[in-house]
């Protein structure tokens, strides 16, 4: 059955939402504040760098509309998907302004309608949402948990071909409702409560975290003891329990869900005197391991003042322009306060994107060779697929000053490195 759909904020989650939902046929009203955005967005341009969503929200232009007015949407949707962002706050709690927000935007009268939230939200907060609503008078107004598990850069795929559809509903006819929409795109089905399938969602996203810094762990026991994580990964994840994905090495994790949820989790554990020990360690780890290459640029040059040092790649990620919490901010920051001039490129970031969020100093380059021209060291920071070549072709080599290279995401092949005439570290690579 094809619905009316709304979706509440066109950032990466709304606007995969809003096309995917498209394309499939439904109809879906998109409501965001920023006009810029909004017309971008008319005019069949993505806002952002996600892989296949300009074919999708072209696939899917019959049914979509933009506005910026919320009594616009609710007049012309029955579904409403909340896709707004829930940053941290001071207090390290999740901030649910934003999703306050749309409740009060509702416009008094309102039935008939059922708001889905899609944005992360501590436990807990959808039983708080029922009672604001309720308190409006808008009882009529459903309300159901779906969180999102889309990865940027494969978040179409993920949407379409989702492993597992989570909702949470107070009201089995909502919960209904909702799953009916993804049947489409297959994948396990879970109508749950709403506080469980919040939940769902802390638990999924601090058990990957935890497996990152898990093998992170392994591979700095692996740099002692002289074996190589990639085998070691490779042994474990043959075992089904434990399973080959989320095993991979590197300058830790980073990007707009990861960091951010863990530590609400360990806040609203705290909050109700719980102290969630595990994630303590977890956020603890990633934060040293995204430094880890400093230490190991030290161990080949000695002091790093005035050495010259190439980031490759500044996104928290390959194929995604997104540098939230990305380990490339922390290792510049580090890099410049240790005295290096600090040079970096990004095949999708832009100048300004990355001049918004890195410390002052640094060089942008338009490309690779430019930003290690001079250089005493490059660091892959993401594994870009471009950051291969230039290690064989003997381009990097002409332009370097000192031939190394720490690959914080073991991305290359050593040995073809090292005959290239490069000195080579990778992360728990046993050399
Ligand atoms: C994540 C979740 O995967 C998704 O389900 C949720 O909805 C949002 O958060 P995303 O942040 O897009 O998605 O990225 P993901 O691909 O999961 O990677 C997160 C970070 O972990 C990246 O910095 C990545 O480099 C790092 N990572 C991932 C590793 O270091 N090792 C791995 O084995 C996997």
């Amino acid at each position: 059955m094809k619905e009316r759909l709304g979706v509440i904020g066109v950032g990466y989650v709304g606007l995969v939402t809003a096309a995917c939902f498209a394309q499939a046929g439904h109809e879906v009203v998109c409501l965001d504040i920023d006009e810029r955005k909004l017309e971008r967005l008319r005019a069949g341009q993505a806002p952002i760098h996600e892989p296949g969503v300009e074919e999708v929200l072209a696939e899917g232009r019959e049914h979509l509309t933009f506005t910026s007015s919320a009594s616009e949407l609710f007049e012309r949707a029955e579904i409403a998907f909340v896709c707004v962002d829930t940053p941290p706050s001071a207090s390290g709690d999740a901030d649910l302004s934003r999703v306050e927000a749309v409740i009060d935007a509702i416009p008094a009268g309102t039935s008939d309608a059922v708001l889905v939230m899609k944005s992360t939200v501590p436990p807990g907060t959808g039983a708080r949402l029922r009672r604001a609503l309720d308190e409006r008078g808008l009882n009529r107004v459903g309300y159901a948990s779906n969180p999102e598990f889309l990865r940027e850069g494969s978040a179409i795929s993920d949407f379409r071909r989702p492993d597992r559809v989570v909702v949470g509903a107070q009201d089995p006819a909502v919960g209904e409702r909702i799953a009916a929409l993804y049947r489409a795109f297959g994948g396990s089905e879970l109508v749950t409560d709403v506080t469980s399938a919040e939940m769902i969602k802390h638990a999924s996203n601090a058990f990957l975290a935890t497996k990152i810094s898990f093998i992170n762990e392994i591979a700095n026991v692996c740099e002692e003891v002289g074996a190589n994580v990639d085998l070691v990964a490779r042994g474990m994840g043959l075992d089904a329990r434990i399973g080959s994905s989320f095993l991979r090495p590197g300058l830790g994790f980073g990007g707009s869900c990861f960091p951010k949820d863990v530590a609400a989790l360990k806040q609203l554990a705290g909050n109700s005197g719980y102290h969630f020990q595990l994630l303590s360690a977890v956020i603890e780890v990633n934060e040293l391991q995204k430094r880890r290459a400093v230490a190991k640029l030290k161990r080949h040059l000695g002091s790093l003042r005035d050495r010259r040092i190439a980031l490759w790649g500044l996104a928290f990620k390959p194929d995604t322009d997104d540098m939230r919490e990305a380990s490339s901010v922390v290792l510049a920051a580090r890099l410049v306060a240790e005295g290096a001039e600090v040079s970096g490129y990004d095949p999708v970031v832009s100048g300004a994107q990355a001049a918004a969020v890195l410390p002052r100093g640094i060089q942008l380059a338009d490309s690779a060779l430019e930003a290690a021209r001079g250089a005493d060291a490059v660091v892959i920071v993401t594994e870009w697929p471009e950051f291969v070549a230039p290690f064989g072709d003997g381009s990097l080599r002409a332009v370097m000053r000192t031939p190394l290279v720490i690959d914080g995401r073991n991305q290359l092949d050593p040995g073809s490195v090292r005959a290239a005439g490069f000195a080579y570290e990778g992360v728990g690579r046993g050399d």
